[in-house]
């Protein structure tokens, strides 16, 4: 007897594996091709940003940041669009970092004229890398849905089915909730950004702050303090600095490790080089 597969079950009702089955494989078939990174051994790891909520998390000032816009660049030259929700710093700075980072233009050169010049001149040749990123300052109001609909907007505008919504970062923008108990505002961004996740069907990438005791070896534990973010999300992957790795004055050695992962295999560090001047994040061995 062939078993009837019923491609729309009822959620209210006790549901046969045959029936569930269709939506894990597709699941599974849109984690495989999850956004890329570009750094391999993450995308090996993850196979890609996967639809789900993804966490990544380190102390202040190691490239947060420039990681989450080298993604948008990267997801950008897939042609898939990008929303930048930023509650640190302006929409304008971000602009800034986003082109010269497309444009490979140092931050030393941009406290000249002829370097500010040279980026008003590569902004216009980078235009298509640029264009598929969305940057918006965040406030009190806007919340997951809001995110994901003007998302899902640029998408159908692009006409693909996938995007990135990039939060920068939870802490900061739970912190401007009018709720008194800290840890239920995060918890609320969090559900918020699942439900995002939920409605447009895509990845979030949320930057997170860690307690001090992970600053220098992250763990899981080092987001316990804020919420609940390590039960919740789909992917963690905690950035740290490695002393025993030289790699020029120049650059910082970092270790990025997958703490969680819904996916696939958990606990791969993958080694990699942050160069602040270019804000660019590259493998080790793969520059
Ligand atoms: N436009 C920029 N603004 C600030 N920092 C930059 C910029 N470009 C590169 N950097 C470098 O990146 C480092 C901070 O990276 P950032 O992505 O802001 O970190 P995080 O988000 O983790 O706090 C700085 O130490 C600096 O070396
Ligand atoms: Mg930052």
């Amino acid at each position: 007897m062939t078993a009837v597969i019923n491609p729309t079950p009822d959620p209210q009702s006790p549901i046969a594996v045959p029936a569930l089955l269709p939506g894990f494989l597709q699941l599974r078939r849109t984690a495989r091709n999850g956004i890329k990174t570009g750094i391999r051994g993450l995308d090996e790891a993850l196979g890609g940003l996967f639809p789900g909520l993804h966490i990544l998390g380190a102390k202040p000032n190691v490239g947060k940041t420039a990681f989450a816009i080298q993604v948008c660049l990267r997801a950008a030259k897939a042609l898939f669009p990008s929303l930048y929700l930023s509650f640190d710093e302006s929409p304008t700075q971000l602009a800034g970092r986003a082109a010269a980072v497309a444009a490979g233009i140092p931050q030393s050169r941009l406290r000249t004229e002829e370097g500010l010049e040279e980026l008003e001149a590569a902004a216009e040749q980078c235009h298509c890398d640029l264009a598929p990123l969305r940057l918006l300052g965040g406030t009190a109001e806007v919340s997951g849905t809001t995110a994901a609909a003007a998302l899902r907007s640029m998408m159908r505008t692009a006409g693909v089915d996938s995007g990135l919504l990039v939060v920068d970062f939870l802490q900061v923008w739970a912190s401007r909730r009018s709720s008194a108990d800290f840890r239920k505002a995060v918890s609320e961004c969090v559900t918020e950004l699942q439900q995002a996740v939920r409605e447009a069907n895509i990845p979030v990438l949320a930057i997170a702050a860690l307690n001090r005791d992970g600053y220098d070896k992250p763990s899981l534990s080092s987001l316990r303090e804020t919420s609940d973010l390590e039960f919740l999300a789909d992917s963690v992957l905690l950035l740290a600095e490695n002393p025993e790795r030289q790699v020029g004055s120049m650059r910082r050695a970092m270790d990025l490790t997958v703490a969680k992962n819904r996916n696939g295999p958990v606990g791969k560090t993958i080694p990699l080089v942050f160069d602040g001047e270019l804000g660019r994040w590259s493998e080790e061995g793969f520059f």
